[in-house]
């Protein structure tokens, strides 16, 4: 099976990396991240000023995570002057090098790590919503840079398709969607008081359940420019959630809360996976995956479900949760034609497939 791709001339021989986050935090992680089989390795976000971070930072929940991290705790002096130089000896796939914010902060930081990278990624995460001060930095990292260029996006940057033409008119290469949730907020309610979180009492909020909402925005951008690099991440925790990804437009994708919440050895098992997946799937290769046009076919008439009775357990929790009271027991499980609003709720809650309905 064919896991190769390439993007902007960046040969991966896997569209999997790992998203900026502690992972890859020095280079023993990036290192790491490297033998775990990762197609480029991806730094965390570097800036001019080292972070100062507030603690305890991460909290892990079942689909998602909290975090207060901000960029690197380490200076730029200690990646150039160290994790850099260590990780170029044994470095033998792309590496992206992630850094942080402004303008002022690109005319050091780009020409201090231009020598180490096939490629950078900006993030743009507490700039504001201003497209044109996006567009300014995008602009100031060419007159130091021809390398390709992703620029990467926050879900509270209301205008994805906005973000996506000023950042490509300015010289981008691409766009990395998306950044963490936020603000967010925990609150522990026995102590009576936010546990984690920032001196406002916020925090951002990534892993599986924001997965709708970074393919929504990896959809956007590639409808709205389809010649950018789109590089997904958000939520992802299977190989599967990577095929989704590149359906939606994206050419490779990242991941980090996943791992954070199962393990680590996450990256090896999705890139073990992902072969007998494409397979299940009916797809030969990743390109052929990146090259399938996504088809959309809205419908505003459907069926009433029918059950497979062998299939049943009548467990009754399609009768339960039925938002349109149509679904009964009497010696077997029932839909109201009537009542039924072809919603499909039951399909997808039932834990053993035994409803089905036309068109899902
Ligand atoms: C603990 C933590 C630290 C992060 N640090 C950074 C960072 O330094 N730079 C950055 O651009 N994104 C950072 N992120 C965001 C991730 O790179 C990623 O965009 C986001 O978490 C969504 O992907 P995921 O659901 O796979 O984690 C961080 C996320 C977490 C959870």
């Amino acid at each position: 099976m064919k896991l190769h791709t390439t993007i902007d001339g960046l040969s991966l021989n896997n569209p999997l990396m790992p998203a900026a986050g502690p992972l890859v935090g020095d280079d023993k992680k990036m290192h790491f991240l490297q033998e775990a089989g990762c197609g480029a390795i991806v730094s965390k976000t570097i800036s001019t000023q080292d972070a100062q971070i507030p603690k305890p930072c991460i909290y892990g929940d079942k689909t998602y995570v909290m975090n207060s991290e901000l960029w690197s705790e380490h200076s730029m002096k200690q990646w150039k002057e160290t994790f850099l130089p260590n990780f170029m000896k044994r470095k033998d796939r792309p590496l992206i090098i992630s850094v942080g914010y402004t303008k002022s902060d690109m005319e050091i930081l780009i020409p201090m790590f231009d020598e180490f990278a096939d490629a950078f990624e900006v993030s743009t995460h507490y700039v504001g919503t201003d497209l044109s001060v996006i567009q300014d930095t995008v602009k100031t990292i060419r007159h130091y840079t021809r390398k390709p260029l992703y620029m990467k996006i926050s879900p509270h940057l209301p205008d994805v398709a906005g973000f996506a033409k000023a950042i490509k008119a300015a010289g981008a290469n691409g766009i990395v969607a998306i950044n963490s949730l936020g603000p967010t907020m925990r609150i522990d309610v026995d102590k009576r008081r936010i546990v984690y979180g920032n001196e406002e009492g916020f925090v951002w909020t990534s892993g599986p359940a924001i997965k709708p909402l970074a393919l929504a925005a990896v959809y956007k951008i590639k409808q709205a420019e389809p010649d950018l690099t789109v590089i997904g991440v958000g939520g992802i925790e299977s190989a599967e959630d990577v095929i989704e990804f590149l359906l939606a437009g994206a050419s490779a994708v990242q991941m980090l809360s996943a791992a954070l919440i199962k393990g680590k050895g996450l990256y090896k098992k999705i890139l073990d996976d992902l072969p007998k997946t494409l397979e299940k799937y009916g797809f030969n290769s990743i390109e052929e995956v990146i090259n399938t046009t996504l088809k959309n076919q809205v419908k505003y008439k459907a069926s009433t479900p029918t059950l497979i009775e062998d299939k049943c357990i009548e467990c009754m929790l399609c009768v339960k949760v039925c938002p349109y009271f149509a679904i009964e027991f009497n010696q077997k499980i029932t839909f109201d034609p009537k009542t039924c609003f072809e919603c499909g709720l039951c399909v997808s809650k039932c834990p053993t497939g035994a409803i089905e309905m036309e068109g899902l």
